[in-house]
């Protein structure tokens, strides 16, 4: 395996069958290599910067059923709720104030954002900020609504491919969701000159070390400017209740492995890492992450945006992540950084 590691280190290529192998090969010792080669390459081009994106988690309400997802449209459980364009705002003036030059809008697929609606609140906080980046992650949009969004003024698009073989895609999808239309939304999103962020989860149901291993060559060739991965954690309310979380530790390997494919890429250590292990952001980091989001959505709709069971930063008390990822990143001798934080080039 070292051979293996040392070769995508240098080349930052292999085959399909060579990923596969190094998943399968998952020890102590290859992760141990793997972060080492992972952290160092990082620090070539980020030193020990790690960026801060402000979470804006916009609405609830989402006309698509993911059988993984807790804001799945057939959720009754799951109580609905929506920001106003008074609401956002005041979430991204507030984060500027702590220190946030970028915000990420979120969101499941509501039809009141309507190209008009979004693209004005876009606007409106690119001129109250003008030195901010905005990122929306609000699901599948057309070409024109993409354009449109562009032009208003939104820079960045996290839309995780989810999987990139469209037999597992189709198993974690229903029917009026298709894998095709997902990479034709990334595309898309790359053609109009957006910064893309792709990405997938960790153990999600049905996923085989093949099916890894295509979401790393996907994104050996995609080279997205981000890439957001976390474990898949169940959601009591949905069809896929019963099935086992995925696992911090082959997310933090993934993670080396990325880093090490796409040197530049711009990697957050998720939520959902968080949220499998108290420590799992700060192992992230150690394992080749370079970014955090911490929540800045009001406190009284963090509950309701309840992805996956026990999410983390729900509380009262986690009003302000900010201080506590600040805090949480500097014990393991890494630095907040107030900046934009476009992707760097590699050294
Ligand atoms: N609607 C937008 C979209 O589809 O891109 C953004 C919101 S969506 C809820 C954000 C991401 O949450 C998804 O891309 C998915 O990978 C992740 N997610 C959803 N359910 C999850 C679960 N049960 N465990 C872990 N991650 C989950
Ligand atoms: Fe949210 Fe620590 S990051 S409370």
């Amino acid at each position: 395996m070292r051979e293996l590691i040392t070769k995508l280190s240098e080349t930052h290529s292999l085959s399909v069958e060579e990923y596969e192998a190094i998943i399968s090969n998952r020890n102590d010792e290859n992760a141990r290599f793997l972060r080492t080669l992972a952290v160092e390459t990082r620090r070539r081009i980020y030193g020990n910067a790690v960026y801060v994106r402000g979470l804006i988690e916009i609405s609830n309400i989402c006309k698509n059923d993911c059988y993984y997802c807790g804001i799945r449209r057939s959720n009754s459980e799951c109580e609905r709720y929506r920001l106003t364009r008074e609401e956002i705002m005041a979430c991204s003036d507030e984060g500027y104030e702590l220190g946030f030059r970028t915000f990420v809008l979120q969101g499941g697929e509501d039809s009141y954002f309507s190209d008009e609606i979004l693209g004005r609140i876009v606007k409106d906080i690119k001129s109250h900020h003008p030195d901010c980046a905005i990122t929306l992650s609000m699901g599948e949009r057309s070409y024109e609504s993409y354009k449109f969004l562009r032009e208003c003024g939104a820079d960045r698009y996290l839309l995780r491919h989810e999987t990139a073989n469209p037999e597992h895609y189709a198993r974690l999808h229903p029917s009026a969701m298709s894998y095709e239309n997902r990479i034709k939304c990334l595309r898309e999103l790359r053609e109009l000159g957006y910064q893309v962020g792709c990405g997938f989860m960790v153990g999600s149901p049905y996923q085989t070390a093949r099916n890894l291993a295509e979401d790393l060559k996907f994104i050996e060739d995609f080279k997205p400017e981000m890439c957001g991965i976390g474990p898949f954690i169940p959601h009591k309310d949905t069809p896929f209740k019963d099935f086992p979380a995925g696992t911090a530790e082959m997310t933090c390997y993934l993670l080396s492995v990325i880093r090490l494919i796409h040197p530049p890429v711009l990697l957050p250590a998720t939520t959902a890492l968080g949220t499998i292990n108290p420590i799992g952001r700060e192992m992230g980091i150690m394992a080749g992450a370079n970014v955090v989001m911490p929540n800045l959505s009001p406190v009284k709709v963090r509950k309701k945006y309840e992805l996956y069971d026990n999410k983390i930063c729900t509380g009262e008390e986690s009003a302000q992540c900010r201080e506590c990822l600040s805090n949480r990143m500097r014990k393991i001798g890494y630095e907040i950084v107030v900046d934009r934080g476009d992707a760097k080039r590699a050294l």
